[in-house]
C-alpha cells in the first residue's frame, strides 16, 4: 500500500493577451508501509505541466529535468537549499503521515450490503441473484453465495474488487438460482471490518415487490381513468339538462 500526500502550492501568473501560465509546486510525503521506514519528502517544480526540477529528500539534493532546472537545481544544491528543505522530513511530512496512517490506514468500513434478483437467467425457471457490497475499505473482502447453510459453487460469478476513487471499493457476485422454492438462500460476507462472516438472506419477495410496484401502478392508471370518465359523463349530463334562457 502507498500513501502520497500531494498539495499543490502556487498557481500564478494570469498574463493578458495569453492564455496564461501555470507554475505550481507538488509537495509529496511518499510512504509504503505504516512505519514509515521509508517516508519520502518530494518536491516537484512544475512549469506549465513540465516537472523541470525535483527535490528528493532521500538523495537530500535537487534534480534538474530540463536545462533550467539542471542549471537551478545545481545552484540550489550548492547554496544550501537542498538541507533547508530536508526538515520538511520530519517537521512537515513525519506528522501528516503519521495522522494518515492512524485515521486512514488504522480504519476500515463496514460494506453496505444488498442481495436481490436483476433478471431472469439463461435458462427458463432461473433467476440471476447479485450480492453487492459497496463502499467498504480497505480492499479484501469475500463473498459467498449459501445455500440452505451450505456453500454454493458452481453457477456463481463476480466482478473484481472496483476501486470507486474515492477510498471505497465495491464487488458484484451473481448466483445463477435454478432452485425449487423454500430453500434459503444468503450471501456471507468477509471483511476486515466485520467481528465475524456475515449472512445476509435473499428475500424472493422482493422479486414480487418489483411486480407489486407495476399492478399499483395499473390499478392507479386505470381507477384515474374511471374517475375522469365519470366526471366527464356527470358534466354532459349536467350541461344537456340546463335550459338556455335567450336574452331579449
Ligand atoms: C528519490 O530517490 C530515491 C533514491 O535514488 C529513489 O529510489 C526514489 O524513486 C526517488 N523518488 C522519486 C519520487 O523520484
Amino acid at each position: 500500500m502507498s500513501l502520497v500526500y500531494s498539495f499543490a502550492l502556487i498557481v500564478l501568473p494570469f498574463l493578458p493577451g495569453f492564455d496564461g501560465y501555470l507554475y505550481h509546486i507538488q509537495r509529496e510525503c511518499r510512504f509504503t508501509s505504516g512505519d514509515l521506514k521509508d517516508l519520502e519528502f518530494i518536491d516537484r517544480y512544475i512549469f506549465n505541466k513540465v516537472e523541470y526540477a525535483r527535490y528528493n529528500s532521500t538523495e537530500n539534493k535537487f534534480i534538474g529535468y530540463t536545462e533550467f532546472g539542471v542549471k537551478n537545481a545545481e545552484r540550489w544544491n550548492k547554496e544550501g537549499e537542498n538541507d533547508r528543505l530536508h526538515t520538511g522530513l520530519d517537521g512537515y511530512c513525519r506528522h501528516n503521515a503519521e495522522l494518515g496512517v492512524q485515521y486512514i490506514l488504522g480504519h476500515s468500513v463496514q460494506p453496505s450490503v444488498k442481495v436481490k434478483s436483476v433478471k431472469s437467467g439463461s435458462q427458463r425457471h432461473s433467476t440471476m441473484l447479485v450480492c453487492s457490497a459497496y463502499n467498504f475499505y480497505p480492499e479484501g473482502i469475500k463473498l459467498t453465495w449459501l445455500r440452505d447453510g451450505k456453500e454454493v459453487k458452481t453457477d456463481v460469478t463476480s466482478t473484481e474488487e472496483l476501486y470507486d476513487g474515492d477510498w471505497y471499493h465495491q464487488i458484484h457476485s451473481y448466483l445463477e438460482l435454478t432452485s425449487k422454492s423454500g430453500e434459503t438462500i444468503a450471501c456471507k460476507v468477509e471483511h476486515s471490518s466485520f467481528s465475524e462472516p456475515k449472512v445476509f438472506k435473499w428475500d424472493p419477495s422482493t422479486l414480487d415487490g418489483e411486480r407489486n410496484k407495476v399492478i399499483i401502478g395499473a390499478s392507479g392508471l386505470v381507477l384515474g381513468l374511471i374517475l375522469s370518465l365519470a366526471g366527464v359523463i356527470y358534466y354532459k349530463k349536467k350541461s344537456t339538462g340546463r335550459i338556455l334562457v335567450p336574452t331579449s
